[in-house]
């Protein structure tokens, strides 16, 4: 969607993953859904580094509202667990520097049973646009993936009309058939409609869920559909990042990380922002790997070595001529494995003698020439830089 917002790929934190629907403050005040858990985290985003290092919505996701409109057939937050409302909330994360992101749905309900847009897109938009929201995610539950290709546009001419800048995040292909891909036609409705799109199944806190969101991104090539629509203000969205909750080991978490980054896919994170792992905060703070994820080609990576095996190898063009890649060994037995990146595996205009950094590491691995070997490890990754390449004299 070409409204001036979402030029690299939008970076902040989300409740959903880690904190659900939770909704019994009695019994767990520190982990609902309410404005206490908002604040806190937008104090620890403002205060620990993470908003200087690019992470700065912070959104609410599902759960925030009522079951019923008011009298004025407005949507509502909860009042017993949001007693400021919105508007306060969102001046308390823009008073920090962040900015203030939020959740509805398209269809008639929430997926988890909440108010819906339907029927009333024009006044909900005016709501948000009043509340100072910056950033909206519109979900799809209890709506017809038919009705999608008239709702979604429909919701975001009526944000257009609002006047207030709001990135416009559409869970759309989530619920098509065959996600936007081909027989759905959707895709270039997405690129001229939505800042980001949510393409497949949910993430849970597990290996096994990063692995199939992995396996559907894999499939894709220079010329694929999804690739080439990525780009400066409308991204591929794979799903919050585990990093810093409870399913990954350490070297899983790395691996998540240098996936999304290369994906060029938004980073939100779904953690614990007040009690986070030294090893979890050093890889959501690497500024080599962020910067990757946020270069202004805006490319999206892909796989271009091994993609049906278990030693994969992912790379993403980069402003001047550089490459970013991912070696990945998927093995889950043995201590590891070299996999080797050659230049003519790259499908864009690469150069035969190269300098390679290691993004994890932060350590310069020297001179190559048209190929580079790396030992590592199952279940691990490892992530580099090529640059400065040097063209080879006749
Ligand atoms: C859907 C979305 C999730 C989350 C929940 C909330 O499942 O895909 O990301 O927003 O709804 O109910
Ligand atoms: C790489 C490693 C060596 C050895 C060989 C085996 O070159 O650096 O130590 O393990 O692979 O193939």
């Amino acid at each position: 969607l070409e409204n001036g917002l979402a030029l690299t790929p939008p970076m902040g934190w989300m409740t959903w993953q880690r904190y659900r629907c939770n909704m019994d403050c009695d019994s767990d005040p520190s982990t609902c859904i309410n404005e206490q858990l908002i604040k806190e985290m937008a104090d620890r985003m403002a205060e620990d580094g993470w908003l200087e290092a690019g992470y700065r919505y912070v959104s609410i996701d599902d759960c925030w509202m009522t079951k019923e409109r008011d009298a004025q057939g407005r949507q509502v937050a909860d009042p017993k667990r949001f007693p400021s409302g919105m508007a306060a909330l969102g001046d308390y994360i823009h008073g920090k520097g962040l900015k203030f992101a939020t959740y509805g749905d398209i269809g008639a309900k929430t997926c988890q049973g909440f108010t819906g847009f339907q029927g009333h897109f024009e006044q909900d938009a005016q709501t948000f646009a009043e509340w100072k929201v910056d950033y909206l995610k519109v979900d799809g539950c209890f709506e017809s993936p038919k009705d999608m290709a008239r709702d979604y546009p429909a919701f975001g001419a009526a944000l257009n009309q609002t006047g207030r800048p709001i990135v416009y995040s559409c869970s759309w292909p989530a619920y098509m058939p065959s996600h936007c891909e081909k027989s759905d036609h959707c895709m270039d409705s997405l690129v001229e409609h939505c800042n980001l799109w949510r393409n497949f199944d949910d993430v849970q806190d597990s290996w096994d869920s990063v692995k199939s969101i992995a396996n559907f991104w894999r499939r894709r090539n220079a010329s694929d559909e999804m690739v080439r629509a990525a780009g400066p203000g409308h991204w591929n969205d794979p799903d919050m990042l585990l990093v810093g909750d409870f399913g990954l080991s350490p070297s899983q978490e790395q691996t998540q990380f240098a996936l999304w980054a290369i994906w060029a896919a938004p980073l939100f994170m779904s953690n614990n922002l007040r009690d986070i792992k030294q090893s979890s905060k050093e890889i959501l703070l690497n500024r080599e790997i962020i910067a990757v994820n946020q270069d202004l080609l805006g490319h999206q990576g892909f796989c271009v070595g091994g993609c049906d095996g278990d030693l994969r190898i992912w790379a993403k063009p980069l402003v001047g001529g550089e490459t970013a890649a991912v070696l990945q060994n998927l093995q889950e037995g043995g201590d590891g494995e070299n996999i080797t990146l050659t230049m003519a595996m790259l499908p864009w205009k690469s150069r035969r003698i190269f300098k390679a950094r290691d993004l994890f590491a932060q350590q310069d691995l020297g001179l190559f020439r048209e190929e580079l070997t790396l030992y590592v490890h199952v279940n691990s990754c490892r992530m580099v830089r090529l640059s400065d390449v040097i063209e080879m004299m006749v």
